[in-house]
């Protein structure tokens, strides 16, 4: 089976044996060495994916940490020149420990505890993007506790709510992010009257996995109206448009995203035409992209454990291949309906194609890993299977759901591994229970 480039990490080949090989190192070895499931991040392709993204985007580009983080990852995407955009006191804190500067992260969230926002103050963050009113309080409590100033964004919900080739355009939005309407006025408003925030711009995120500049050029439209209304009516300069993330990825070989520096470059035509014909000022511009950075650079190795072919109407057959994983470590495919590109990684094979089901090992029959693949029908328990794309939300998603460990991510570059993340113990979890830390005695 041929690997399309856009679906699978730079790095993956076959081997002259049909072994699939990441960043030069056998997938064999990879799972010998630390255990199956595991996800593989092909570092050399999340460094230039995040220098891509750093080049074509004008302005900052901001790392969405929520897609995956850990604090080598944290390093690779700030080495190349991304900041963090962090969504919790936790992402906050990885960046920190992977010794990101302050001033270079920028932190998100609908619901901001007091003490996130105080851990914000204090390790200096670059940006805080308010999203309620109140945030705004909160906010500049602590930044006075604190006695700095702190620069803010105000997230405006426009209306535009876009996926894939789709986008919605409405007036309202029925969701919990950001601030709608006037609501965006009066909380720069209120903002201007607290010596302790600055003001910088204006936020705004439309969703996730989308294809086309079609959605981002209706919000900016959107968006630059907002900021041309707070220049007339309150006299206040919008120095900064943060546009969010969501830009898409190839999952199967007939997914066609935009290219990245298209993307980017209509994303800013439309705002440099927009704002030129409103009359202000063009802002620095922002962008957050998460998926589109590390989501095409990881791989999950899975075992096979059971094969069971299933007899259906008519007599088709649909082969059940069960892995030593699922749900827990990728629950997009549950959650979403998403689809996945599947391989047969640890060999070659001549045999016909079967229709599968790849499902995971939890009591639970939505536990599916890929809903319907083509496999060779000579598959067999001890088989690895390589999923593509895996890169982003699926670490950061996984549970521990039936006590079974979060799997370990691992880096591999110039035929070499590193931990990432090691796997999750039965004894850290056992850890957080009162009850399990000792061995009750039978007698
Ligand atoms: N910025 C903001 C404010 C966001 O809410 C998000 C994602 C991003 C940036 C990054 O979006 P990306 O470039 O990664 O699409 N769990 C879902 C995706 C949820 C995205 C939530 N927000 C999934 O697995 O598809």
């Amino acid at each position: 089976m041929t690997l399309a480039a856009h679906v699978w990490p730079d790095s993956a080949e076959r081997s002259a044996s049909g072994v699939l090989t990441l960043g030069g190192v056998d997938v064999r070895t990879i799972a010998e060495q630390y255990g199956t499931p595991v996800f593989v991040l092909d570092e050399k392709d999340v460094r230039r994916r995040a220098r891509l993204y750093r080049e074509a985007y004008p302005g900052t580009v901001y790392y969405a940490a929520k897609a995956f983080l850990s604090t080598r990852v944290a390093q690779w995407v700030t080495e190349e020149g991304l900041g963090i955009d962090a969504a919790s006191g936790g992402e906050l804190l990885v960046a920190l420990r992977a010794g990101v500067p302050g001033d270079r992260i920028l932190v998100h969230g609908n619901n901001k505890s007091q003490e996130e926002i105080d851990q914000a103050i204090q390790a200096g963050v670059g940006r805080i993007v308010v999203d309620s009113l109140h945030d705004v309080v909160r906010i500049a409590d602590a930044a006075e506790r604190f006695g700095v100033v702190q620069p803010v964004l105000v997230r405006a919900t426009v209306g535009v709510e876009a996926h894939t080739h789709e986008f919605i355009a409405t007036a309202h939005e029925d969701q919990k992010f950001g601030l709608a309407g006037d609501v965006v006025d009066e909380a720069v408003r209120r903002i201007s009257k607290l010596p302790s925030l600055e003001f910088r711009g204006l936020h705004s995120h439309i969703g996730s996995q989308i294809f086309d500049a079609v959605g981002f050029s209706v919000a900016a439209a959107r968006v630059v109206a907002i900021a041309k209304r707070l220049s007339d009516e309150q006299g206040v300069d919008v120095v900064e448009l943060n546009l969010g993330g969501g830009m898409g990825i190839a999952y199967l070989e007939s997914d066609d995203p935009l290219d990245p520096v298209m993307m980017a470059n209509d994303i800013s035509e439309v705002v440099s035409k927009e704002c030129s014909a409103a009359g202000i000022a063009l802002p620095a511009l922002a962008f957050e992209p998460g998926r589109a950075i590390i989501g095409p650079a990881g791989v999950t190795l899975y075992e096979v454990g059971t094969i069971k072919p299933i007899e259906l109407d008519q007599g088709l057959i649909r082969t059940y291949v069960s892995v030593d994983g699922g749900m827990s470590d990728n629950i997009r495919t549950a959650l979403y309906d998403a689809d996945y590109t599947v391989v047969l990684a640890s060999r070659s094979s001549d045999a016909q194609p079967m229709l599968v089901r790849v499902v995971g090992k939890h009591c639970e029959s939505g536990d599916v890993v890929v809903r319907d693949a083509w496999l060779p029908a000579d598959l067999a328990p001890g088989d690895l299977l390589a999923v593509a794309a895996t890169g982003a939300y699926c670490r950061s998603m996984a549970s521990n759901y039936n006590y079974v460990p979060r799997p370990a991510v691992v880096g591999v570059n110039d035929g070499a591994c590193r931990v990432v993340l090691r796997r999750e113990s039965m004894e850290d979890i056992l850890a957080l229970d009162p009850g399990a830390a000792t061995v009750p005695s039978t007698t």
